[in-house]
């Protein structure tokens, strides 16, 4: 069974920048996408620099797909798939994310 986090309300959410949460022992990093209201949640692990840093990444539309631009070395990382748009060797977890009563929540 999926344990919903709850971890921020919505409306405090920047919308096309990150914050970072801790869910079960691991850092997420939960985006709202500012044209469409969707909400994404992505490991915070940068596979590329080895640091913790997507959650200061931007929201960035790179040929149509949705992706958060890693503060450190600029790769792109889908924010549906987790893919790296630059190296196909790298990859990020995606997490499931949902709005209950005005909180973001997520499992991972
Ligand atoms: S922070 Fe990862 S490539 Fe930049």
């Amino acid at each position: 069974m999926m344990t919903w986090t709850p971890i921020i309300a919505k409306e405090q959410l920047t919308p096309d920048a990150g914050v970072c949460a801790l869910v079960n022992g691991k850092q997420v990093a939960i985006f709202l996408d500012r044209k469409t209201d969707q909400l994404f949640a992505i490991d915070n692990y940068c596979p590329a620099s080895k640091a913790n840093v997507l959650s200061r990444g931007l929201i960035t539309s790179v040929k149509d797909v949705l992706t958060v631009s890693s503060p450190l070395y600029k790769e792109h990382f889908s924010l549906i798939t987790g893919e790296c748009l630059e190296n196909e060797t790298l990859s990020v977890p995606v997490y499931a994310v949902r709005v209950t009563d005005g909180m973001v929540e997520v499992t991972a």
